[in-house]
């Protein structure tokens, strides 16, 4: 618990919250002007059958308007009790939420964007005062009916403040703007020019080859690395990832090198903590077509980035595909009577990732549904990089940053691989703010708050933006009573996110118990905005007002 305050602390209470932040205008969706380096519009002159089949692809039509497509309906949540309803008026879409009787709640929003071709499904997307979040209902499109959005279907609370990734974005939009400076997902516009993935995706955007002559990316004209990391930027995870310092991997261009961005990493020998995604990559390294191939074999060996291929010539499509390298002699004495090729030996397997649907197992196993999946190589060391050929760029901070995010996730035996990793790191790179706030968070769980004080002192003073940087340490310094420092602390940060509900919470309690009960009453209900069914935040708003009040949810 906070301790009392003293008249001279009270001092700071004068400054107010700003005032309710002038909501911005949700932006509609305007005509692309010409020059946009991200219009697959601009290649369809010279290259029509191309733009007209790829447009078709899943990968085309990755997202885009919410009134695209659109399915309107209805989903009543058993454990919220909260009926939600989605349908269009003048245009535009709308989703609404209600609860009756007596932990009542109603309200709407407008979905902007869908993420998710909509073969598996939809995610909807709706802004905030310009800040980013997915809607808590989904569409699934093989059960055809809206439900939670996966990690809520039993949640009894609403979930309206989650937000939309850059991540996300990046695999599934073209022209991505990167997001406000320490927000999580506050765009100042549009968030990105283009619905879906856009020719530039995969052939550049910094050219001018609309004479047909400047330069442009063919991926299969690129050395192996640089190919097969266009695929890669969004057909692969891996076990963790850690960005380069001031790099993201939102910037990468094709013809880049993604190790100039981020660095890779798969869990060996660890089948508990498999990874989250089946992802194709990954997989298909493990196959032995591809590790006896080498660098001859890539995605491009089976797929056509600009086509898929129809229902009625799927079969004879991969069975071409395997043939190229198995040869037509093979195929005669083998299973001759059964075509199918990738039935047996990439079949689909249910899905880690998207509820109810299934993932093509890349693995190509001469025994399909032989192992358990995923099944990771063992190379001796638990964390390896990847793709193997990387590992001599893997650097302390790696290791530190991806064993800390591990132990995060609660895996056994990551926190001490992380404290060592960090405090060699931090030596190597003494003004790398990432690694000292990391470092911090460590001292703090062993409670040596003076050394964490340190660490997150000197992390702020790189990069002020560091939102759970400011937050710890605005914990550190609340309990030894400098309630001004982390008062500014943790109003500096839920100014930037005010998604997320606990640093509000802080700092509504704080200055209930500093006597400020209006203060205190304007930090929950921003909370509220965001989170509008968030159980602690409507108890201690009841609390507040009570005389005297108490300042606990
Ligand atoms: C004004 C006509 C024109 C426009 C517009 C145009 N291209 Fe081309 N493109 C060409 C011509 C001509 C070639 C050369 C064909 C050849 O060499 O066979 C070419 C070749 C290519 C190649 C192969 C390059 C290589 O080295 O193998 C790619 C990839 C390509 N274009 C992509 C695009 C993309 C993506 C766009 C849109 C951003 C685009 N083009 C817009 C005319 C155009
Ligand atoms: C900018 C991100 C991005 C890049 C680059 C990218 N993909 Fe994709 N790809 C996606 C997304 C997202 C989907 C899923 C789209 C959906 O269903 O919403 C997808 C889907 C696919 C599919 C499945 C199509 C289907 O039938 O469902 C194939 C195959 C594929 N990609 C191959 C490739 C290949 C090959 C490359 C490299 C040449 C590549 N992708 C590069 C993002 C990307
Ligand atoms: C690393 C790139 C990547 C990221 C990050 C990513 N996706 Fe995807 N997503 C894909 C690919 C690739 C597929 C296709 C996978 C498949 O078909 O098995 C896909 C499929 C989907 C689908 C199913 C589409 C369909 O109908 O087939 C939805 C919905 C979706 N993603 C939503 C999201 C949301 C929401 C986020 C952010 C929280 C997200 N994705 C983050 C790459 C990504
Ligand atoms: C997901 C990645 C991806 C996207 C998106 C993509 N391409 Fe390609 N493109 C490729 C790859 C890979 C190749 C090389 C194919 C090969 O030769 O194996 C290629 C080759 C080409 C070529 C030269 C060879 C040929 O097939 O004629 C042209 C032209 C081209 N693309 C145009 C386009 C246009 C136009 C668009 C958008 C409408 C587009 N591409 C979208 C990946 C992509
Ligand atoms: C780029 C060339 C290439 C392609 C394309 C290819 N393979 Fe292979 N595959 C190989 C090589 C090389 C081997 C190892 C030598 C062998 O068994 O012939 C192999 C091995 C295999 C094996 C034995 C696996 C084991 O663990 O013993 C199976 C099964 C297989 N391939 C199936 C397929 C199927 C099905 C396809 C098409 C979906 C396919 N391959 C496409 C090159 C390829
Ligand atoms: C040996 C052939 C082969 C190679 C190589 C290959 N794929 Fe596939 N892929 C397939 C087949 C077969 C399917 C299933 C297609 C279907 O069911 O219509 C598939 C499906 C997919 C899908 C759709 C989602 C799913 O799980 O069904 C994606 C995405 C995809 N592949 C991405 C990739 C990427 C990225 C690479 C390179 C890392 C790659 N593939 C390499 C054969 C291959
Ligand atoms: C009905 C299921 C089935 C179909 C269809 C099938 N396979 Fe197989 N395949 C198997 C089984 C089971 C094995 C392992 C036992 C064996 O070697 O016969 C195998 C083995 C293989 C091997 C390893 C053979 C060796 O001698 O090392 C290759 C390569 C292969 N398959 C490729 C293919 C290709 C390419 C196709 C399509 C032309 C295909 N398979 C179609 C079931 C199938």
């Amino acid at each position: 618990m906070f301790p009392q305050l003293s008249a001279a602390a009270l001092l700071f209470l004068v400054a107010l919250l700003a005032p309710a932040i002038a909501s911005q205008r949700t932006v509609s969706p305007s005509h692309p002007p010409s020059n946009d380096p991200f219009d697959s519009q601009a290649c369809a002159s010279c290259h029509a059958d191309i733009y007209k089949s790829y447009t078709t692809t899943a990968m085309a039509t990755a997202s885009g308007p919410a009134t695209d497509g659109l399915t309107t309906g209805e989903l009543d949540h058993k454990d919220s009790k909260i009926h939600y309803r989605v349908y269009e008026q003048d245009g535009k879409v709308w989703m609404s939420y209600e609860r009756p009787g007596k932990d009542g709640l109603h309200g709407q929003r407008e979905l902007l964007y869908f993420i998710g071709s909509g073969k598996k499904g939809r995610t909807y997307l709706f802004s905030d005062q310009g800040f980013l979040f997915e809607a808590p209902i989904n569409w699934y499109s093989q059960e055809k009916r809206w439900n939670m959005t996966p990690a809520y279907t039993e949640a009894s609370e609403m979930p309206l403040n989650l937000p939309a990734y850059v991540d996300c974005l990046n695999c599934h939009t073209s022209g991505m703007r990167p997001p406000v400076p320490g927000t999580d997902s506050k765009f100042s516009g549009k968030p990105f020019s283009h619905g879906g993935i856009t020719c530039q995706r995969c052939h550049g955007s910094d050219t001018n080859h609309a004479d047909g002559k400047g330069a442009v990316v063919n991926p299969a004209k690129l050395s192996p690395d640089r190919r097969d990391a266009i695929c890669m930027e969004c057909h692969f995870e891996g076990t963790v990832a850690v960005e380069q310092p001031a790099k993201h991997l939102y910037q990468f261009q094709p013809g880049d090198r993604l190790s100039d961005y981020i660095h890779y990493f798969v869990l060996n020998g660890n089948r508990e903590q498999a990874p989250r995604a089946i992802s194709q990559y990954e997989a298909l390294s493990q196959s032995t077509c591809k590790r006896q191939s080498g660098d001859k074999m890539w995605c491009g060996s089976c797929h056509d980035a600009h086509r898929e291929p129809a229902p009625e010539e799927r079969v004879a499509y991969y069975r071409a595909k395997c043939l190229a390298c198995h040869g037509e002699a093979f195929a005669a004495k083998h299973h001759a009577d059964k075509p199918d090729c990738t039935h047996c030996h990439m079949p689909a397997l249910p899905s880690k990732d998207v509820a109810h649907t299934q993932t093509t197992d890349h693995r190509i196993q001469r025994y399909p549904n032989d192992a358990p999946l995923p099944q990771l190589q063992l190379r001796g060391k638990p964390l390896t990089s990847f793709p193997a050929v990387d590992e001599s760029l893997a650097t302390t901070r790696d290791f530190a940053l991806a064993w800390e995010t591990l132990a995060q996730r609660g895996l056994e035996g990551a926190p001490q691989a992380a404290e060592d990793y960090l405090s060699k790191a931090v030596k190597e790179r003494p003004d790398d703010a990432v690694l000292l706030a990391a470092e911090g968070f460590v001292e703090q769980a062993h409670k040596r708050d003076n050394d964490a004080r340190d660490f997150y002192e000197h992390a702020l003073k790189i990069d002020p933006l560091l939102n759970d940087a400011a937050t710890d340490l605005g914990i550190i310094e609340a309990r030894s009573g400098n309630l001004q420092r982390a008062v500014d602390l943790w109003r500096g940060a839920f100014q930037r996110v005010p998604n997320r509900s606990a640093v509000g919470m802080d700092l509504a309690i704080i200055f209930c118990i500093a006597g400020k009960k209006d203060v205190a009453q304007q930090f929950v209900n921003r909370v509220l905005e965001f989170n509008p069914d968030y159980g602690k935040a409507k108890s201690l708003l009841e609390h507040i007002a009570q005389d005297p009040p108490q300042c606990k949810p």
